[in-house]
C-alpha cells in the first residue's frame, strides 16, 4: 500500500490524499483503522504546537509526517505514544483511547525518539537485551531477534563495544533495532534516518516496505525535503 504524505499539519491526510472521507476508506478496506488521531491539539501554555490533527491508519499503511523545524512533529509523536496528554482530541488504537490502557497499548508499540540518551556504559548487545527483557521477550526469541537485526545493520562485530564508543549512525541503528525487535504492530519513528549512511537508509527502507506488507502500521516523521518525500513514496 502506498504511503500517505501529510505536508501540512491542519489537514486530514486520508481525506486529502485519496479524496474520500475516512469512513469510505474504512468501508472499502473492510477493516477498522489500527491507529487514529482525532482532533489532536496541544498547547504548551499559550503556545499552540499542534492543531487539530486527524488521520486514520489501517494495518499496512505508512504515513510520512513531514514538516519544518518547530511545526509540531515531535509533539505529535509524544501524544501518539502516550507520553504527552493532548490538550484536546484523542489517539485511538483499535478504536480505543490509548489513555485508558497505556501499558497494554505500549506492548504493541515500537518507538524511535528524536533524541535518546542511551546508557553509555552498556554495550550494544547489553542495551538490546535490557530492552528485550523490559518488553518481556523470552530469552531464546530475544537472542534470535537481536542476532539477526545486528547482522542486518552490520553491528554484530561491534556488539560487545560500549555505546559511548558508537558513532551517531551506529547508535541510531541500535535505536531502530530496539524499536523493531519485539515485532510491534505500530511503529512510531521520529526522524529515523538521522545519522544513517546510504546503506543503512536503504536497509531501513526495505524493512519498512516488508513491515508494511506484513500489516504493520507505521508513522514516520521526516524533515520536510524533496528527498524525504521521495523516501516515503518509495516505501
Ligand atoms: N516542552 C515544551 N515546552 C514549551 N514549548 C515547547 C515544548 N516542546 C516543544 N515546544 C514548542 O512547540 C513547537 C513544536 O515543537 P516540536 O518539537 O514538536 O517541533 P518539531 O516539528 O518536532 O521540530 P524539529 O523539526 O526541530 O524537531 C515549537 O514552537 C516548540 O518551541
Ligand atoms: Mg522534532
Amino acid at each position: 500500500m502506498k504511503p500517505l504524505i501529510a505536508e501540512t499539519f491542519s489537514v486530514s491526510p486520508v481525506s486529502n490524499e485519496l479524496g474520500w472521507d475516512s469512513l469510505e476508506v474504512r468501508l472499502l478496506a473492510g477493516r477498522r483503522p489500527m491507529l487514529e488521531a482525532r482532533g489532536l491539539t496541544k498547547y504548551y501554555g499559550s503556545v499552540l504546537a499542534v492543531q487539530s490533527i486527524d488521520f486514520a491508519l489501517e494495518p499496512g499503511q505508512v504515513l510520512g509526517y513531514l514538516g519544518p523545524n518547530g511545526s509540531g512533529k515531535s509533539t505529535t509523536v509524544k501524544m501518539l505514544i502516550g507520553l504527552l496528554e493532548p490538550t484536546s482530541g484523542q489517539v485511538l488504537f483499535h478504536g480505543k483511547n490509548i489513555q485508558h490502557d497505556l501499558v497494554g497499548y505500549r506492548k504493541h508499540l515500537g518507538y524511535v525518539p528524536e533524541e535518546a540518551n542511551l546508557y553509555p556504559y552498556l554495550t550494544g548487545l547489553e542495551y538490546l537485551e535490557l530492552v528485550g527483557t523490559v518488553r518481556g521477550m523470552s530469552p531464546p526469541r530475544m537472542k534470535a531477534k537481536i542476532d539477526s537485526f545486528l547482522e542486518l545493520f552490520s553491528l554484530f562485530p561491534h556488539r560487545h563495544v560500549a555505546l559511548s564508543s558508537y558513532s551517531k549512525g551506529m547508535r541510531q541503528r541500535i535505536l531502530l533495532i530496539s524499536a523493531l525487535m519485539d515485532n510491534p504492530d505500530v511503529l512510531i519513528l521520529d526522524e529515523p534516518l538521522s545519522g544513517l549512511d546510504v546503506t543503512s537508509a536503504l536497509i531501513f527502507k526495505n524493512l519498512i516496505q516488508s513491515l508494511s506488507a506484513r500489516g504493520k502500521t507505521i508513522f514516520i516523521v521526516l524533515m520536510f525535503s524533496k528527498s524525504s518525500k521521495r523516501f516515503v513514496r518509495a516505501c
